[in-house]
């Protein structure tokens, strides 16, 4: 089958196609524009998709050597997501639903992070546990399948990466933060401060909100006396305590449920600290940590066309009159266990 993946929730154009089960393109333009803002746009965001969609598909479509009339599935992000930014990839999909006369199925996004393990060689085993960690969302998940997906967890306050971009803020480092942030704290000693890290009643729930706060007194404090060593100490400070909270709750997801895979998904997924504290965890439980490569954890469309093929195979249909939401869709969702 060859369905073709269609990606605009915030500032990531993103066209993919896979061809039975093989990525053959994913092709992601980031919209740079905004960092001169300090943040996303969204007027902005959705004039620069239309601008670029459909070069995309062209370019997405030459590189897999294939033609439109080719393409059997076509999906795109309906939400979570900016709702001018969603409308576009998804009005441009439903044309394309329209005029070729193929099905469409539109994917909620914070899905398609969730599945983006079954991208890689060695995937996801059911029952797994997800962790996704995006700009928008924190959530931890016992998957049990394609279209069952429970609930464990989620922040109460700001998304992990939510937290990574506000830091870097306050520490003059630009946005997005994530990336920033992992630079300077390669600099600088993860030990020099303290930051807390937030006990919860509920054990797998997150909080970034103290954490974040913290280093808003801590900078306050400062009076101006920043130079790059501190901002170095800072940031590595920081995401120890950032990487500390999210190892903690998924360490207590392992202990309690019978699971051979987890998965780490999202942006902040791409983070080294993460990445390798995750694989040191994995090993400490002897299960298997499966987590995306580098494109396939920000904003990318492979994962949305994975996520439209697997919803497809579990003979879900959508209709060209389907809405886009900007918040978290629950179809797929429970609560607890
Ligand atoms: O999944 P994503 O691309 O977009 C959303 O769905 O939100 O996630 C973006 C988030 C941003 O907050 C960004 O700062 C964070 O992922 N991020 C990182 C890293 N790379 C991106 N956070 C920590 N370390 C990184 N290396
Ligand atoms: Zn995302």
């Amino acid at each position: 089958m060859i369905v073709i993946g269609i990606e605009s929730s915030c500032d990531e154009t993103s066209v993919a196609i896979l061809k039975n089960g093989k990525i053959t393109a994913n092709l992601i333009s980031s919209q740079d524009f905004h960092k001169k803002f300090g943040g996303v746009v969204p007027e902005l965001s959705s004039r620069a998709h239309l601008q670029i969609v459909n070069p995309l598909v062209k370019e997405a479509l030459l590189k897999s050597s294939i033609s439109l009339n080719d393409v059997e599935l076509i999906t795109a992000t309906a939400g979570p997501g900016l709702i001018g930014a969603l409308l576009v990839g998804l009005t441009y999909a439903k044309g394309l639903s329209y005029s070729l006369n193929k099905p469409f199925i539109g994917v909620n996004h914070i899905e398609g992070h969730i599945f983006s393990g079954f991208l890689m060689e060695e995937k996801p085993v059911f029952p797994f546990i997800a962790l996704v960690v995006s700009g928008g969302h924190t959530l931890l998940l016992l998957v049990k399948s394609f279209t069952e997906i429970v609930k464990l967890g989620s922040t109460v306050d700001d998304a992990a990466g939510e937290a990574f971009d506000k830091v870097s803020k306050m520490l003059g480092l630009g946005y997005p933060g994530g990336p920033k942030i992992q630079a300077a704290a390669i600099k600088g000693d993860q030990n020099k401060i303290n930051f807390p890290i937030a006990q919860l009643k509920d054990p797998y729930n997150f909080s970034f909100s103290g954490i974040k706060t913290s280093v808003l007194r801590y900078v306050q404090s400062l009076n101006g006396n920043m130079n790059e060593q501190i901002i170095n100490d800072i940031a590595a400070s920081f995401q120890f305590a950032v990487v500390q909270a999210l190892i903690r709750k998924l360490e207590k997801a392992i202990q309690n449920f019978n699971i051979k895979s987890i998965s780490v998904v999202g942006g902040v997924a791409a983070n080294r600290l993460l990445r390798e504290s995750a694989g040191e965890l994995g090993n400490k439980h002897d299960v298997k940590l499966i987590i995306p490569a580098f494109e396939y954890c920000g904003d990318n469309a492979a994962m949305i066309a994975f996520r439209g093929e697997s919803l497809y195979a579990a003979g879900i249909r959508d209709t060209l009159e389907s809405k886009p939401f900007p918040g978290l869709s629950e179809n797929h969702f429970s609560d607890g266990l």
